[in-house]
């Protein structure tokens, strides 16, 4: 099975068509990402299969509840669907008590497509309305171990990327980032050795599916991405303290290593981390797969310029309209499929405006280049605000996220 695998960042076509005609199940883990039909993934049977828990309307009004806020439209319209434990966070909160936000990108590529932005604006949201620190591992260990890349490449893309995460707008007294390569020593190390050594090769194996051929690094990283979850690794942060709980925003591709820290977390005295995942925003052909990063016309990127998110979108973006305009107005188009209107989910705010499109392009009233003229609209004033923000994102400020030291925030017992 792990022979059929592609690269989720670098998919070929051949191999993609073979596998389609083999999955008979969705393949989703931290390198692969393979819908077995073309209607996407099935989220709900992922839920079943990872064991995690529906987001639904008990806990969104938990939500408000607790932050006299709507929640995020990223919860509103499922496209943040699962979660392991999020009551236990919301019941600490009730409480007054405090929890971290834990979250990381693996830098192999120094442009990122929007499709990575998800997590981290949704991180960002939770860090406002909840005001707690936030955590952001860069795993440039984890890029060379995978990857055809040179280590200094690696590591110089921690820095770069960090800048597109800077320019999400995280409170800087507040967020802590780290490459591995540069932070990885003392009691984050000493966290890293009591995950190996509870953990053994048979158990990766069956999470990971590695085999005798693979690297030992690619054997011993999952130790690293799981010790942020526990706050003694953070002693100048944390003070020390080890029952700090950890909540973790992420898509649903990165549960295999938080299920490995869930397991593994009680046998050393830590918390099991909570966590919530999203679904993948999709590639411009079509949601049977994730974006890739190496295939510049499957995604919009956050260096885009706007004259390429017009073309893209209008070359690329799969449709869900008719053939013809006689054919699409009497029949409508199918949101369902259509690429763009699934974009307008991720991005457009106004609840009553999407829906107003929904109903006029379903109804055939609004044809193809109307609806992808919405969405140009809206990815090149995100994306242009993005490339604004990214602009003042000195070296400087990067060093001063990066810097290990306290955070302003206090706990309460
Ligand atoms: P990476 O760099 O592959 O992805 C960064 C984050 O983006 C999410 N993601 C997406 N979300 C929505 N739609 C997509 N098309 C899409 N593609 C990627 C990923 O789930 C991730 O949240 N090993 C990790 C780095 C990491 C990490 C973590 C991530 C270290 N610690 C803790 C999340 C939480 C990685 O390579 O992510």
């Amino acid at each position: 099975m792990m022979n059929n695998k592609i690269e989720k960042d670098g998919p070929k076509q051949v191999e993609q068509q073979q596998l389609e005609q083999q999955l008979t199940e969705d393949i989703v883990d931290p390198w692969n990402v393979q819908a077995s039909s073309n209607k996407g993934i099935d989220y709900d049977k992922l839920i079943d299969r990872f064991g995690s828990s529906r987001i639904d309307d008990a806990l969104l009004e938990r939500f408000e509840k607790l932050t006299g806020q709507n929640p995020h439209h990223f919860l509103r319209r499922g496209i943040f669907f699962s979660h392991r434990d999020m009551h236990r966070i919301l019941n600490l909160v009730e409480a007054g008590k405090k929890f971290f936000l834990y979250t990381g990108r693996g830098p192999s590529s120094d442009s990122m497509h929007v499709g990575h932005l998800i997590p981290f604006i949704m991180t960002k949201w939770l860090q406002d309305v909840f005001d707690v620190p936030l955590i952001i591992q860069m795993t440039d260990d984890e890029k060379y171990l995978w990857k055809d890349l040179k280590l200094e490449h690696c590591n110089n893309l921690a820095y770069e990327n960090a800048k597109d995460i800077i320019a999400v707008g995280f409170d800087m007294s507040k967020t802590f980032i780290f490459s591995d390569v540069d932070f990885i020593g003392g009691e984050f190390y000493k966290n890293v050795l009591k995950v190996q050594k509870h953990v053994t090769f048979n158990q990766v194996k069956g999470i990971f599916g590695f085999d005798e051929s693979s690297n030992i690094g690619k054997i011993m990283f999952p130790a690293i991405q799981a010790v942020p979850s526990f706050s003694s690794s953070f002693p100048f942060i944390f003070g020390g303290k080890k029952d700090i709980p950890c909540l973790i925003p992420c898509a649903i591709d990165q549960d295999p290593y938080f299920r490995m820290t869930r397991d593994v977390a009680p046998r050393l005295g830590f918390q099991k981390p909570a966590l919530i995942h999203s679904t993948f925003f999709p590639a411009l052909q079509g949601a049977s797969s994730k974006m890739s990063a190496s295939d510049e016309n499957s995604s919009i990127f956050l260096t885009d310029t706007a004259n390429q998110i017009k073309k893209k979108v209008n070359k690329y973006a799969f449709s869900g309209g008719k053939d013809t305009v006689e054919e699409h107005r009497e029949k409508g188009g199918d949101c369902e499929v259509d690429v763009s209107f699934m974009y307008l989910r991720f991005f457009m705010e106004d609840d009553g405006r999407l829906e107003e499109i929904r109903q006029q392009y379903s109804s055939g009233q609004m044809l193809t280049g109307e609806l992808k003229a919405e969405l140009i609209q809206i990815l090149q004033k995100m994306i242009a605000e993005h490339q604004e923000r990214r602009k003042s994102v000195t070296d400087e400020i990067v060093k001063q996220y990066m810097m290990p030291r306290a955070l302003n925030f206090t706990i309460k017992k």
